[in-house]
């Protein structure tokens, strides 16, 4: 296992001082838990490397939107980077402050605007001319002025997923790099703008720091430019995407990460300005797993698959990207170990959540699946009309239900049917 909150305690598995075999018992299968403990240090090895710089940690809230979750990092004192109302709404119900809150996204509606502006969020990760234009009215029609930051598209390759790969020109995201000092004098002729920052995302799952020293080179060369122009930039918000691993990926740590940008800008002659970091799946990712219990074991001519209770509603990173998860035992078997694909139970061929994987299983068993907690539950969905898990968050011995578990009659609760 690469999560060192998860290891095995007389050859079952556990979670901080909690077998995941009792949880599974305890909430249903399947069932996302996470370890507190394992969240908090991934924090704190991105704030212990920020402690002395001019740098802010924004938790990327669409990894994980758990309120338990976002209230462990507001605890922490962390910022937060959403990407919709709805994630304000989440990061102020857990106890986080707007103040310390950026918006990004490439399509924010002029009422998101206003609920964030209303809310007093820090800086809009602005992505477009014409958004700038909304968010110029909004802020008008409020009475008041809205803190930008452009988005700017550094062309640089992070060598990642091309779905999660957003810094190359061919991307929706961002200002294309060679229009961005133009927009930058646009945002600063307009009067209830108010420039303070530049951003740029590269992508996600990244495991080397070169992509983002090239995009931090970039940034600070059209920073230099802007502020010829006289437009002011306080900060420098490098996005998130640090990569974890999942299988043998070896990303650098988290504090080499941070320390090493820091260190750049520095270099660079610009260590007065504020540098932001937006981490989500490096926080999350491996504070997570997933519980599944085994419903049936079906061998076949080409493949054995493990046909399990959870399902590409619950977990879509393996049929979306074909992401790999690490799929161990929950209890470990003595028995000879066959190759299955691991599969759920919805009707589509691009259900599985593990594939050639060795496992000693029988019906009934549990399974994990690793490095779950970002990018899991978040992107969960109802198809084939299957109640969302539930999420528990473990706290050394403790093990609270942190979300329960969807019930089929809440999924149709909204509809209805025609009078006649
Ligand atoms: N900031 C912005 C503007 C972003 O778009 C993202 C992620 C982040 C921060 C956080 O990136 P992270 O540190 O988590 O890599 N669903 C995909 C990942 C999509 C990432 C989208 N943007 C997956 O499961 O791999």
């Amino acid at each position: 296992m690469t999560q060192s909150a998860f290891s095995y305690a007389d050859d079952v598995l556990h979670v901080e001082g909690v077998s995941a075999a009792s949880l599974a018992d305890q909430f249903g299968t399947p069932l996302y838990v996470y370890s507190r403990s394992a969240l908090t240090e991934a924090y704190r090895a991105y704030a212990d490397a920020c402690a002395g710089h001019r740098a802010k940690i924004h938790v990327a809230v669409k990894a994980n939107s758990n309120l338990a979750v976002l209230n462990v990092f507001a605890r922490l004192g962390a910022g937060f980077d959403i990407v919709s109302a709805g994630e304000l709404a989440r990061v102020l119900a857990a106890g986080g402050k707007a103040e310390n809150t950026v918006f990004s996204g490439v399509g924010k509606t002029a009422a998101e605007m206003r609920e964030a502006l209303n809310a007093g969020v820090k800086c809009f990760n602005v992505e477009s001319i014409p958004e700038l234009h909304t968010l110029n009215d909004v802020a008008k029609a409020a009475g008041k002025t809205a803190p930008v930051s452009l988005r700017v598209n550094p062309d640089v390759d992070a060598k990642t997923h091309p779905y999660i790969s957003t810094g190359l020109k061919s991307n929706k995201f961002g200002v294309a790099f060679a229009d961005a000092r133009a927009t930058y004098a646009e945002a600063h002729a307009m009067p209830h703008l108010d420039v303070i920052g530049i951003d740029c995302h590269i992508g996600s799952q990244i495991t080397e720091i070169s992509p983002y020293l090239d995009a931090v080179d970039k940034l600070l060369d059209l920073v230099e430019q802007i502020e010829a122009d006289g437009a002011q930039v306080r900060h420098v918000d490098v996005g998130g995407g640090l990569g974890i691993t999942y299988d043998d990926e070896t990303p650098p740590d988290i504090g080499e990460f941070v320390r090493t940008l820091l260190a750049h800008v520095k270099k660079r002659g610009h260590g007065q300005r504020e540098v932001y970091f937006e981490p989500g799946r490096s926080l999350v990712g491996n504070a997570g797993v997933l519980l599944t219990r085994v419903e049936y074991l079906k061998p076949g001519e080409e493949k054995n698959f493990a046909i399990v209770d959870a399902a590409m509603n619950d977990l879509a990173r393996p049929a979306m990207y074909e992401a790999f998860h690490r799929i161990v035992p929950v209890v470990k078997r003595a028995a000879q170990a066959q190759v299955y694909d691991v599969v759920g139970p919805v009707c589509e061929s691009g259900d599985w959540l593990g594939r050639d994987r060795e496992l000693a299983v029988e019906p009934g068993d549990l399974l994990a699946i690793c490095s779950a907690g970002a990018y899991g539950f978040v992107m969960s969905s109802n198809y084939n009309t299957r109640p969302r898990a539930a999420e528990v968050m473990v706290d050394h011995e403790r093990a609270r239900l942190v979300r329960e578990r969807e019930e089929v009659k809440q999924l149709f609760a909204g509809e209805s049917i025609l009078p006649d």
